[in-house]
């Protein structure tokens, strides 16, 4: 079928992998100068279909028309040959070059036919991207200069440099905060302008409402429907998700919260975090809120042991402890699940169990054969109660959707028996129903007598599940609000260092 209507048709689109069909007769379509929302829950296929049209992924049937032409896109070059180009999740420019370097990216202009590197040129075609991108930052700083909202924006740069029709972003707002996010739109609102189509991957629902002119919603591997955005709601979208109502998002927290049982006092390491004093309490869920660079993560880690302090004491259960390492932390009972999972946990080349079950060896019982069928018994129990999609519990995490991997390290420190869990930013790139449950299991823990400490950008989030809110702004404490004062517009004023 042709049909000049539409920039992409993607028609009967299917994508097996070894016991896995991932994509089953997708059809999906974009018009010219659209931002299509792609909403699903993990492992859905959202990251399938747009590897097969990006050309990482061959599909196994199916039919694709560009501006009503046939297209067969055997590798990337394919594709970024036809102006399709993908923004991911994880930040890729490069922090040693400025950021002209990186938007032209190794295919520099030249003075005419000769091998001298036109900069003035170069400079002047990045400076007019900007202006129209509406930023105003010198084409000539270094990118390893800017924030990770900038460094976005350079890859967004980048893309229209290099002519992009249809741009793809997966994810492209989980590292940023909510500041940040608003820039990042008002820029792809402006690539509109330009004619550039949009396909925007999310699990941020408000955030689809915000930008998108359709959403198509993905199940278990087929297309539920798309919809104008206009036509819809929270709740039908939901709905599409995960085939049901989802009930209240945060559990109501009607727990008593007990006495101290961790004491950070005097923390300090140079600028980064200065004199930090809190308490977190038996039972309560402590969110330390503030924007990147406000010196939150490196603070929790120095807690933890896996980031350095020159000064400051810590006591748990009223007794000083030296926590040289997460090895001592977990003598402990603490536990941290990190936010860079990819890099700091996940083992991708081990399978499900043994990823669940790797921070609570000891408790696995002896001999090899019993401890394997004890594995297996836990992590039955964390892929049915977090839903983790897999074909089994032996299925290495390297073949799991994104949003499951996150799952299974989740699995492991919920499963490991800490007293004290730091969670830093839990929920990113999680569904919205597997979110519910991960709330409901935080309050589970904490009404076993667990406490928390989290890091979360999402600012809903940190209002729904927190007992109190601690918030940094450059290594300082500028604000603690106890339940009863929680307020967005004083936590961003906090975390921007307005009084
Ligand atoms: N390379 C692969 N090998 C085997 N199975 C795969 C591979 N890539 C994806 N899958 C499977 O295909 C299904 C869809 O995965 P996909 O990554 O498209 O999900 P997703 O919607 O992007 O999820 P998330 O929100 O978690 O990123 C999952 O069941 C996943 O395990
Ligand atoms: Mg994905």
């Amino acid at each position: 079928m042709e049909n000049n209507e539409y920039l992409l048709l993607m028609n009967n689109i299917s994508k097996e992998f070894p016991g896995v069909k991932a994509l089953k007769d997708v059809n999906f379509n974009l018009k010219k100068s659209e931002i299509i929302g792609l909403l699903g829950e993990n492992g859905a296929g959202k990251s399938t279909l747009i590897k097969i049209l990006s050309g990482t992924y061959t599909l196994t049937s199916g039919e694709i028309y560009l501006e009503g032409e046939k297209v067969i896109f055997n590798r990337p070059a394919d594709a970024l040959a036809r102006g399709i180009r993908v923004i991911y999740q994880e930040i890729t420019t490069l922090d040693r070059l400025t950021i002209v370097e990186n938007i032209f990216a190794g295919e520099y202009l030249h003075k005419g036919r000769s091998k001298i590197i036109d900069w003035k040129g170069m400079y002047e075609e990045v400076k007019s991207i900007l202006k129209k991108l509406e930023v105003d930052i010198n084409p000539n700083t270094v990118v390893g200069d800017l924030t990770p909202a900038e460094k976005k924006i350079v890859e967004i740069g980048r893309a229209i440099h290099k002519k992009a029709k249809i741009l793809i972003m997966d994810e492209p707002t989980s590292a940023l905060n909510e500041k940040e996010i608003d820039t990042v739109f008002k820029i792809i609102r402006g690539l509109k302008k330009e004619g550039i189509a949009v396909i925007f991957i999310s699990h941020k629902i408000s955030e689809i409402f915000k930008i998108t002119d359709r959403v198509a919603v993905l199940r278990d591997g087929v297309m539920e429907g798309i919809v104008n955005t206009v036509d819809t709601n929270n709740d039908e979208l939901i709905k599409m998700m995960i085939g049901r109502d989802l009930g209240e998002m945060y559990p109501k927290r009607d727990i008593k919260i007990g006495n101290t049982v961790l004491e950070v006092k005097d923390f300090s390491f140079r600028n980064i975090y200065k004199d930090i004093n809190f308490q977190l309490k038996k039972s309560e869920i402590l969110c330390l809120y503030g924007l990147l660079g406000s010196g939150r993560s490196q603070l929790i880690r120095a807690i933890y042991g896996a980031f350095p302090k020159e000064k400051g004491t810590l006591e748990i259960n009223g007794e000083k402890v030296d926590i040289k390492n997460p090895v001592d932390s977990i003598k402990y009972f603490m536990g941290m699940v990190p936010s860079d999972r990819k890099n700091e946990g996940a083992a991708l080349l081990m399978d499900v169990k043994g990823n669940i079950t790797l921070a609570n060896i000891n408790s696995l019982g002896n001999g090899a054969f019993l401890s394997s069928e004890i594995e297996k018994e836990k992590a039955k129990k964390w892929i049915d109660s977090l839903n983790i999609k897999t074909p089994s519990a032996e299925t290495l995490l390297e073949s799991l959707s994104g949003g499951n991997q996150q799952k299974v390290i989740l699995a492991r420190w919920l499963e490991s028996g800490s007293k004290i869990l730091i969670l830093d930013e839990p929920t990113i790139g999680i569904d919205v129903g597997s979110k519910v449950e991960i709330y409901k299991l935080m309050e589970d823990l904490c009404e076993q007598g667990v406490s928390i400490l989290m890091i979360s950008s999402e600012l809903q989030e940190v209002l729904g599940v927190s007992d109190r809110i601690i918030v940094m702004y450059e290594g300082n404490i500028t604000g603690e609000f106890n339940k009863n004062e929680f307020n967005a517009e004083k936590l961003m004023k906090a975390a921007s260092g307005i009084n």
